[in-house]
């Protein structure tokens, strides 16, 4: 069960060029392509005619021309040509989705056509603004799109999964001061540890003290259905971090959309952003592939995770500290997909509730 009535994160705007691009968001397979004036399309990747993948066809003047018999669709889902025939049969027409290019994203909104509103796409300015520079790919996780929302709600694991890049031992012994709190959408948490070793890509960083300690903060921000931004980074200890300075030390803003493909597989679009040395490719190329790194060692949990989910489905039976942010997240999310659910088996609810 997925909330229909949202954005998702389809692709990079800049991947979408000269070739119809599939995705499969929600279940459903979507060609992404460009129009003739530059704008993004998206109409469901089946042909109406004998239901071959248009993505595998090509751009004809900005409308997408199916390979086999090459009956042509406009961005709308219109039939604008069918080769060999002067009538274009009525149901030759697919559905089309309203798509928005923004944050060097390509957003596809999933629900009610009426109901898209781009005000409603989650703010990730950090990813074009050029006051930062921003790294990152996507991911293709052979699990649930919530177990990788819970891996980035509780950072608890950086101290033991990723002790090679983002996290060291200290960081996995050490108790950190936590708060949850609610948002306006979704949750945060606030997670500060105190007086512990920079990790090796801080060490490496270049804009922290060689060889001294340092009070760590990691903010994560779940803006559902399945976005989280989060903010992290170390400064030297005792000198502001509790009291909330963090501009004097490293800032790392990691961005995460998490799209369903299908119920056990999830396209993670992610990107490390930073505010220093915004020009120097070797900093770009030391965040990214510490990143890369770091996500792989996620993914390997992940989907080990999800095998064993795989054969036996029960409910989680122990939380710890740690959960609160992510258990937060979850029932959020629930709340909002039964809300959708009701109103689309009870329709006239949506009246009632607007009276
Ligand atoms: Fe597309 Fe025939 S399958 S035109």
């Amino acid at each position: 069960m997925y909330l229909r009535n949202s954005w998702y994160v389809a692709g990079w705007s800049k991947d979408i060029a000269d070739r119809p691009v599939s995705v499969r968001v929600l279940g459903e397979p979507i060609a992404v392509f460009r129009t003739a004036n530059g704008d993004l399309g998206a109409v469901a990747d089946r042909c109406p005619h004998r239901q071959v993948p248009l993505s595998i066809g090509r751009l004809i003047n900005g409308n997408i021309q199916c390979g086999y018999h090459g009956l042509t669709f406009d961005a709308h889902g219109a039939c604008v040509d069918a080769p060999g025939q002067r009538f274009i049969p009525p149901k030759a027409c697919i559905k089309a989705y309203p798509v928005s290019d923004r944050h060097g994203w390509v957003w596809l909104w999933m629900g009610d056509a009426d109901c898209a509103d781009e005000a409603l796409i989650p703010d990730f300015h950090r990813l074009t603004d050029p006051r930062f520079k921003a790294v990152g790919k996507t991911n293709h996780i052979r699990a649930n799109y919530k177990l990788v929302i819970d891996n980035l709600m509780d950072l608890s694991h950086v101290g033991f999964v990723h002790t090679s890049t983002i996290g060291n031992t200290a960081m996995g012994e050490a108790r950190p001061k936590l708060s949850v709190e609610l948002t306006e959408h979704g949750v945060r948490v606030i997670r500060l540890t105190e007086d512990v070793p920079p990790p090796p890509l801080f060490a490496k960083s270049g804009v922290l003290p060689d060889g001294k300690n340092i009070d760590r903060w990691q903010i994560i921000e779940f803006v559902p259905p399945s976005f989280i931004l989060i903010h992290v980074g170390g400064a030297e200890t005792g000198t502001g971090v509790f009291e909330g300075k963090y501009d004097h030390g490293l800032n790392l803003w990691i961005q995460n959309a998490m799209t369903p493909e299908t119920d056990t597989t999830t396209s993670y679009y992610w990107a490390s952003v930073r505010q220093h040395q915004l020009e120097v490719p070797a900093v770009d190329k030391l965040f990214f592939d510490n990143t890369v790194e770091a996500f792989i060692e996620d993914q390997c949990v992940l989907e080990a995770q999800q095998e064993r989910l795989s054969e036996d489905n029960e409910d989680w039976t122990v939380n710890l500290k740690g959960d609160a942010g992510c258990l937060q997240a979850r029932r959020i999310l629930e709340k909002l997909i039964a809300a959708e659910e009701a109103l689309v088996e009870f329709p006239g609810a949506a009246a009632s509730a607007r009276q």
